[in-house]
């Protein structure tokens, strides 16, 4: 069974990933950031989770902002506590009294070659904890990433930008410089994998406890997404099928994927050398196609529907 540590900032895309997560692998830890909304909300959202689905999954709290600039969130289609403002009860479990890079360079030495590493959000904890380690990469069995615009198509204020890599461009220049080579799902690959919002209503109405905790928490996002016209944008579950099935993938470019960290248009921006001429090696396995059927089997699974 694949075994995973999730670096992630719940958020509602990063809940249904992690839903998915449970259903079909084994999570050996959540790694927290902020991002979509502080940490205290990131944190307090995992735990309720966890809380729900009744798991003991470890929780370990990261870094409460950027590596250098502070940057917004992204409450407005989340919910201003990241889980569509439901009021929800308190989770009672605490996170761990271990700091998110701390464990994962831990883990990454106690169970050596043996985790994929899959990183949902800005990568501040992932790039500590590359700095803390620099062997970090040959530690784990795999890494897949979600995060950049690789064709300059983003989804935040600066337009060729995406949100994880927009949010700590720092950090993702580090990881995207010091990883080898890593599994990345972009933002353009997510919206192409939009699932019909009919259908993924489908499949809430279908579900099981886990789909009435995801209808409440992501009413907000769903009307975000269908009053831009959009199908449901889960980006992070998309990653998560991707580092749960790698051999769903249809169609994957190998290119060089540097981070523009000036720029007042472009800052945050995944610069991807397309065409191979800068001369460096490949870093990043941008995944351009997944089998979408397979997709949604994984999505249904994650709320019960299956
Ligand atoms: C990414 O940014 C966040 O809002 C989502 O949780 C996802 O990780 C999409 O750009
Ligand atoms: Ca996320």
């Amino acid at each position: 069974m694949t075994r995973l540590l999730i670096d992630t900032d719940p958020g509602v895309d990063d809940a249904l990933a992690i839903l998915m997560a449970h259903e079909h692998a084994r999570i050996e830890g959540l790694c927290i950031a902020a991002g979509n909304v502080g940490l205290v909300h990131t944190e307090r959202n995992a735990l309720k989770l966890v809380e729900m689905i009744g798991a003991d999954i470890p929780v370990y709290s990261g870094c409460p902002s950027p590596l250098v600039l502070p940057a917004p969130g992204a409450g407005f289609v989340h919910g201003e506590d990241g889980f569509g403002d439901t009021a929800y009860l308190a989770p009672s479990r605490a996170a761990e009294n271990e700091h998110a890079a701390a464990a994962i360079v831990r883990m990454g030495r106690e169970h050596a070659g043996e985790l994929t590493l899959v990183a949902l959000a800005p990568l501040t904890n992932l790039a500590l904890a590359l700095r803390l380690d620099p062997q970090l990469p040959s530690r784990f069995a795999r890494l897949v990433v979600m995060g950049g615009a690789v064709s300059g198509r983003g989804n935040i204020h600066l337009a060729p930008v995406e949100f994880n890599i927009g949010f700590d461009p720092e950090a993702a220049h580090v990881v995207f410089s010091c990883w080898p080579e890593f599994d990345l799902i972009d933002w353009e690959a997510c919206v192409r994998h939009a699932m019909p919002l009919a259908r993924f209503d489908g499949l809430l109405a279908a579900g099981d406890a886990r789909a009435r905790f995801y209808t409440a928490i992501s009413r907000k996002a769903r009307a975000f997404n269908a009053a831009r016209g959009h199908g449901m944008i889960a980006a992070d579950a998309l990653a998560m099928a991707v580092a749960l099935e790698p051999d769903m993938v249809r169609r994957a470019e190998r290119r060089h994927v540097g981070i523009e960290l000036s720029g007042g248009l472009t800052r945050g921006a995944t610069v991807v050398d397309w065409d191979l001429r800068m001369g460096r090696p490949a870093n990043a396995r941008i995944v351009l196609e997944v089998d979408q059927m397979r997709f949604e089997t994984l999505v249904a699974g994650a709320l019960g529907a299956a």
